[in-house]
């Protein structure tokens, strides 16, 4: 069954570098990015994986824990990380699922047969503290992520979730920000005293709130 946007983030128990995880209880009430790359000893996920344990500050900022994936053993990413260490100057501070049986990949949704019926693609989900999937990214074997983004939508979301706004196109954190179409008039002056900028009726626009 394909995985969507507001589904529950299926559950787990999976071998990693950091021992035996069950996926909810290792990620308790934070906000997960789960993913995938599709061989170890590859050139991108190399340049990913020392990328993204680079980003622990950002991370823990913004209370995200990270897990990463790929179809080959837990031996293999142990044996992988001294070379990514080496060559990206970070050392993987993450947990990285051996997965040679698919099973989470599986269950995730990560298996793509008409690009490689045997390896996982490059998939990031992100899952929020009530472990519903709020975003699902799929990109080519050959393009590296941009983590950058990865961030910027997490920033996004938990200001929707605290604030009851969305953000506009290539909106960068403290850029103006949208009330949501679904709160009133009446809602968003208790909301937002300061009141708003309407451009339209469904176009409020108010400062990024703190
Ligand atoms: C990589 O993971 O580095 C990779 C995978 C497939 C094609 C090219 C690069």
């Amino acid at each position: 069954m394909t995985l969507q946007l507001g589904d529950p983030a299926p559950d787990f128990r999976a071998d990693t570098t950091q021992g035996l995880v069950d996926f909810h209880s290792w990620k308790r009430d934070a906000w997960a990015i789960l993913f995938s790359h599709p061989k170890d000893f590859t050139p991108v996920c190399t340049t990913e994986l020392g990328y993204v344990a680079g980003l622990v500050d950002e991370f823990v900022a913004r209370n995200v824990r990270v897990i990463g994936l790929s179809v080959d053993p837990v031996i293999d990413h142990e044996l992988w990380a001294a070379d990514i260490a080496e060559t990206q100057g970070h050392v993987v501070n993450f947990p990285m699922i051996g997965d040679p049986d698919c099973v989470v990949a599986g269950l995730y949704d990560m298996i793509h047969p008409n690009a490689d019926d045997t390896q996982t693609v490059r998939s990031v989900f992100v899952i929020d503290p009530v472990n519903r999937i709020r975003l699902i990214l799929t990109y080519p074997a050959s393009t590296g992520r941009n983590f950058e983004e990865i961030l910027r939508v997490i920033d996004s979301l938990q200001l929707t979730d605290a604030h009851q706004v969305a953000t506009p196109v290539n909106w960068k954190v403290g850029d103006d920000v949208i009330i949501l179409p679904t709160i009133d008039a009446e809602q968003a002056a208790q909301l937002f005293p300061g009141g708003w900028d309407e451009q339209r009726p469904y176009l409020r626009v108010v400062p990024q709130p703190q």
